[in-house]
């Protein structure tokens, strides 16, 4: 398939992919199985506590080297819109210029440091509320008030700083780092490439986002994502009811993965001739590292809602912020549809913080407890979990004992 082709029809791709990944759910359901990895694996408490390893992950993964997630496309769809991307302590604005073009900078006033950009309101300049820089879009300074006290200073040379940000099939992602060595998009996706960019996030339009937070270590927060195994009894009155408990349908693409977690038709559907099966919308969960998990779900065929987590380190290793937005795939049909996507945000919220995050939350206090070697096994089962952790391993260059 010629996934560099832009005149790929994407609905088209996703649609194949739905029927093989509802092929491979078939055959799970019906045979009482699961994707596996070869075997268990046995991390460590120490991967989650030791200070060490926490603050290389701060700088190799959150430092500038990596590409984020700082929102989509339709966060900032005009001229003038802009974004705030602070959650790796690296206060960064990014602006969307007359041009169309999204760039990022320093959220700092060349000036004396000040902050500019307090809040998401658009405006065709940024003035600062100290002395009244004021810059353009593009980050050029156009405005120094008492400009005779800045002599020797050229204007063209007190632009704001800029940081790597790039625009790529509707993810803004940003290298949190001024002077970082910008990624090739391409380059850091490799094969997840289609497989992001068949999800036309270009076109989804934000609805509602929030933040979760858990006093718990942000990988460990980032594991509940990554496994099937706990819906029968955490999530026993919500995903666990319509959901197979311990099925996933997993896919690696290098760093970054899809799950897929059947639900509970898959059952009736090895009885039927698969020309009688009914067509179902393209969904699964797909992180993409280091930190970020898309979920594309429905409520109902053709009802569709994308949701977005991005977990971010807090300040110690047992501190972590889920910030989490919901998006009508291709726009808001309806108020209804809206109320739909308001229901999805609230509904997985809920389930989140209330389950999966007490139980990273209870966890964490037993884990910074635990003496550094404490086995934290993997089941052949929680087949994503491994690998997310080798990935991490690999990029801070610290091996997993
Ligand atoms: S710090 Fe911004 S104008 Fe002075
Ligand atoms: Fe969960």
């Amino acid at each position: 398939m010629a996934d560099a082709d832009p005149g790929l029809n994407w609905a088209a791709r996703r649609r194949q992919q739905a029927r093989a990944i509802q092929r491979r759910s078939a055959a799970h359901a019906a045979a009482g199985t699961t994707d596996m990895a070869p075997g268990p694996f046995v991390n460590r408490a120490g991967t989650y506590t030791d200070p060490v390893r926490f603050a290389a992950e701060q700088r190799h993964l959150f430092g500038g080297d990596v590409p984020l997630v700082a929102g989509l496309s339709n966060d900032m769809p005009n001229p003038g819109d802009r974004l705030l991307f602070e959650e790796t302590g690296v206060p960064i604005v990014i602006l969307r210029g007359k041009d169309g073009v999204a760039r990022a900078f320093l959220n700092m006033c060349t000036h004396r440091g000040a902050k500019l950009a307090t809040d998401c309101t658009s405006s065709a300049r940024l003035t600062c509320p100290f002395h009244a820089w004021t810059f353009d879009l593009a980050g050029a300074l156009v405005g120094l008030p008492g400009a005779r006290g800045f002599a020797g200073h050229a204007k063209a040379d007190l632009g704001l700083v800029p940081v790597a940000c790039t625009e790529w099939h509707g993810i803004i992602f940003v290298q949190p780092r001024a002077g970082a060595t910008p990624v090739m998009i391409e380059d850091h996706l490799g094969s997840f490439l289609p497989e992001l960019a068949q999800l036309e996030l270009g076109k989804a339009e934000p609805v509602k986002a929030g933040e979760m937070r858990a006093a718990s270590n942000w990988k460990f927060a980032l594991d509940t994502y990554g496994e099937g195994y706990h819906f029968a009894t955490l999530h026993a009155s919500t995903i666990g009811q319509t959901h197979f408990n311990d099925m996933c349908v997993y896919d690696k693409f290098g760093p970054h993965h899809r799950v897929g977690f059947p639900d509970k038709t898959a059952l009736a559907l090895a009885s039927l001739p698969e020309s009688e099966w009914p067509e179902v919308d393209y969904g699964g969960v797909h992180y993409l590292f280091p930190n970020t998990i898309l979920f594309i779900g429905s409520i109902e065929p053709g009802k569709g809602f994308t949701q977005i987590f991005r977990l971010f380190p807090g300040k110690t290793p047992g501190e972590m912020v889920t910030k989490f937005a919901v998006y009508a795939p291709t726009g808001v049909q309806s108020d209804q549809h809206r109320a739909e996507c308001e229901f999805a945000f609230d509904a997985t919220a809920r389930v989140v913080s209330t389950e999966d995050y007490v139980i990273a939350a209870n966890g964490w206090t037993n884990m910074a407890a635990a003496d550094p070697m404490t086995p934290i096994i993997f089941g052949a089962n929680e087949i994503a979990l491994a690998n997310v952790h080798r990935a991490i391993a690999d990029r801070i260059g610290m091996a997993l004992d």
